[in-house]
């Protein structure tokens, strides 16, 4: 048999039973795609669960506070991907009747979503016969076929996308692209592939010359940026200090301590009195906290201040539960916490 007929017959037996794979509705797959688009299955189930349980349309999801949403993404991280959601689900309400269209250049013109996300809500909800582009399908293709090319490359990534549009041509294309997802996630791993699982190892090139543990060839030109920020655990009474961020950036309109860029944490006083005019005192040194992004880390060495005088972005325990915070924010709350009596 054929390689897609291979691997759809085992995905019939074995798939995975998610959430989203009971449903057909455009607008809950999409959902889906976002959270799955840079969070694990596992973490996203229960997101995607209460999500929907209260966004049960474009329609709601547009009329919402920003806050709220953020409210219900919050520790999902990547908070533009919630934004964008909500920019999207306007432009769904206003131009297409608050239903989503099933044309993968009307889903392209969506914010957030890009070339796989569009494929994969096409071929899940629409029946559209195209092949979802991820890592999972450069690993699985690139040994398939016994490719020595680098996948960061986008010549590569051009080839690998012609080969799957060949497979998928004449099937079932959204159970091919999922039945690719649980390959990855469970048989073609990027680690010690379990290749006496798999459904389609007698397709596989690479198996048949012992290179599934070379391949795919994948190397990155690093452009990773590291800041070190002195961050602020800024207490007065049995309130801490939260500033707002702004509209724009990283973790636009979420709530946070202040932080700086700075060597010492006397620095950081003498920057929070020029910015605010407010007096503190440098009373500990709390924990050093590393955050990844996908394109920068975050070191955050978190110190314990204590506040002169009150202030409006005071806020206590009971109400920074309810403001939607930053994940790396939530890190160092939870610092804090642990060294003040609250
Ligand atoms: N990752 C991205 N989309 C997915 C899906 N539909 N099922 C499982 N994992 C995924």
């Amino acid at each position: 048999m054929s390689i897609a007929l291979d691997l759809l017959a085992w995905y019939d037996q074995n798939k995975r039973d998610l959430p989203w794979r009971h449903t057909k509705d455009p607008y809950f797959i999409w959902i889906s795609e976002i959270m799955l688009q840079q969070t694990q299955v596992e973490t996203v189930i229960p997101y995607y669960l209460r999500f929907t349980q209260r966004f049960k349309t474009p329609q709601e999801l547009s009329s919402a506070s920003q806050e709220e949403v953020y409210k219900y993404w919050e520790g999902l991280g990547y908070y533009s991907r919630a934004r964008n959601l909500q920019a999207s689900a306007k432009m769904i309400v206003e131009e297409y009747h608050g239903k989503m269209i099933g044309d993968i250049e009307k889903l392209l013109a969506l914010k957030g979503i890009g070339p796989y996300t569009a494929n994969a809500i096409g071929s899940i909800a629409f029946d559209l016969n195209v092949f979802a582009l991820d890592g999972n399908g450069l690993r699985i293709i690139s040994r398939l076929y016994n490719m020595e090319d680098n996948i960061a490359l986008p010549k590569t990534m051009k080839q690998i996308q012609a080969i799957g549009d060949e497979l998928v041509k004449g099937i079932n294309a959204g159970d091919f692209n999922q039945a690719i997802m649980d390959l990855g996630a469970t048989i073609c791993r990027p680690k010690n592939p379990a290749c006496e699982k798999c459904p389609i190892v007698q397709h596989c090139l690479a198996h048949q010359q012992h290179r599934q543990d070379v391949l795919p060839i994948n190397i990155k030109k690093k452009n990773n940026q590291d800041i070190h920020y002195i961050t602020g655990g800024i207490y007065y009474q049995d309130q801490l200090y939260l500033i707002k961020n702004g509209p724009d950036g990283l973790l636009a309109n979420l709530y946070g301590c202040p932080q700086y860029i700075v060597e010492s944490p006397y620095s950081f006083v003498e920057a929070f009195k020029e910015d605010t005019g407010l007096e503190l005192d440098v009373i500990d040194h709390v924990k050093d906290i590393k955050h990844v992004f996908s394109h920068r880390t975050w070191y955050m060495h978190v110190y314990l201040f204590k506040l002169n005088s009150a202030s409006k972005h005071l806020y206590t325990k009971k109400e920074i539960d309810k403001l939607p915070i930053s994940t790396a924010h939530v890190k160092v709350l939870k610092a804090i916490y642990s060294c003040l009596e609250f």
